[in-house]
């Protein structure tokens, strides 16, 4: 959904300069197995038995990876041995298996966005005793919630480069980690002592063949803050002189407890942010409009302490129901002021994570003329505007969050 893909599998690293090139690295390979690595469940080959010395390679990669102190504190289990498998997957189907095969037979047909990934998840909980080989890595050490680095963070990695290693050695793998809801059940079964700790439970088999895509994430730019939380750029290219056009931006978000129905109702009524905003006075469709639709405009009211009232003409440019809301300000898209964003994104128990993002340009704002004037001081001028942003906006989405939560 609405997501810019940054690769393609077949030319994985088209978007890299020449001049990144290193000798001796296949970046084509490299790129194609980062990107490539999927949870795979419905592909697993069940009837082909994996050799140890593969998996042990693929350890051996990943034992690379960096460990807090350098200590060698992973310890990794593959178990292969049927009922050792029979048991860990009846505890895999007590903690979520059953779950997940319930979830996959309502969300059948439908198109609900987990639909598929929930018939991969049952699949594979209804089969995970027939997978070739668990693996499961693990590092000795408690979480102890004290939030500082150093358990998880020294195993992580390392379980990655397993699953990328298997990768590019046509084994496919899925992380999954239902099963660790049964810590105790699983030290049991697998003999773990007290003071290690299980992260994942990977199934391990030869991959039933077929391409495997890169998937549409964020971009780089949406996920990214340069210097600031929240400070967004759209331009790659470091030797750019930085420019309205290039797409300054901020980015406010928020987990909400609510439906993304309840927010979507506010967030799509172009008044609502003049309640929270100190900036924005208010708007009025240009025709009557008893609600937002593509291409729909309307007038929206500003203030600001320094620059006096303004108004500007904004035209509905993204909508998508309990999603996505978007318009852009001034003369068309192409040549918009700035592009506003409402993206609402469903988190589990009918929750939501909100987002709210503006990117000026790539046409003349009100920050052009001030800048063509102090051109030495743009990257100031686009900073304090930036913040500015932020400031309103985190006003707006704290105010959905209270509307919506409270309603
Ligand atoms: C922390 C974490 C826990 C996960 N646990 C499970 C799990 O228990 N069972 C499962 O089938 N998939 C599990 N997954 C896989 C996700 O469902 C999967 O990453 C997601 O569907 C996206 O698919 P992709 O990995 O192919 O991009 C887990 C993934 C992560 C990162």
């Amino acid at each position: 959904m609405r997501l810019t893909m940054v690769m393609n599998s077949s030319r994985p690293n088209d978007h890299v300069p020449a001049r990144y090139d290193v000798d001796g690295v296949d970046l084509a390979s490299v790129d194609g197995v980062l990107s490539t690595t999927r949870s795979v469940r419905l592909r697993l080959d069940l009837d082909r038995s994996v050799p140890n010395e593969l998996i042990l390679d693929c350890i051996d990669l990943a034992e690379q990876g960096p460990g807090g102190g350098n200590q060698s504190s992973r310890r990794w289990l593959i178990v292969r041995d049927s009922d050792q498998k029979k048991r860990l997957s009846e505890l895999y189907w007590e903690s979520a298996g059953k779950w997940m095969v319930s979830a996959r037979d309502k969300l059948a047909g439908t198109e609900h966005r987990n639909t598929n990934v929930m018939r991969s998840a049952a699949h594979l909980a209804e089969n995970l005793d027939k997978v070739p080989a668990l693996v499961i890595p693990c590092i000795w050490g408690v979480h102890d919630d004290s939030k500082k680095p150093g358990l998880f963070d020294s195993v992580v990695q390392s379980a990655w480069s397993f699953c990328l290693a298997a990768r590019a050695r046509g084994l496919a793998t899925a992380w999954t980690t239902a099963i660790l809801n049964n810590d105790q059940e699983i030290r049991e079964v697998l003999g773990i002592p007290e003071g290690v700790t299980p992260i994942a439970l990977l199934p391990v088999a030869f991959s039933t063949g077929g391409d495997f895509a890169s998937i549409s994430r964020r971009s780089a730019e949406e996920v990214t803050y340069f210097d600031n939380w929240g400070h967004t750029w759209e331009q790659r290219d470091d030797d750019a002189d930085r420019a309205i056009g290039e797409g300054p931006g901020a980015t406010v978000e928020l987990d909400v407890d609510a439906s993304p129905a309840t927010v979507w109702s506010l967030i799509t009524d172009i008044n609502m942010g003049a309640q929270f905003s100190e900036e924005f006075q208010g708007a009025t469709w240009i025709e009557p409009s008893d609600g937002p639709a593509l291409g729909a405009q309307f007038i929206g009211t500003n203030k600001h302490p320094k620059i006096g009232e303004w108004q500007t003409t904004s035209t509905i440019t993204e909508l998508k129901e309990n999603e996505l809301f978007g318009w852009a300000v001034g003369d068309g898209e192409e040549n918009a002021a700035a592009r506003w964003r409402w993206e609402i994104d469903e988190l589990h128990g009918h929750r939501c994570r909100l987002r709210h993002t503006v990117r000026l340009g790539p046409g003349p704002s009100g920050l052009t003329p001030a800048i063509e004037a102090m051109p030495d001081k743009e990257a100031l001028i686009i900073s304090r505007r930036q913040e500015e942003h932020l400031a309103n906006m985190r006003r707006c989405v704290q105010g959905v969050k209270a509307l919506a939560e409270n309603s």
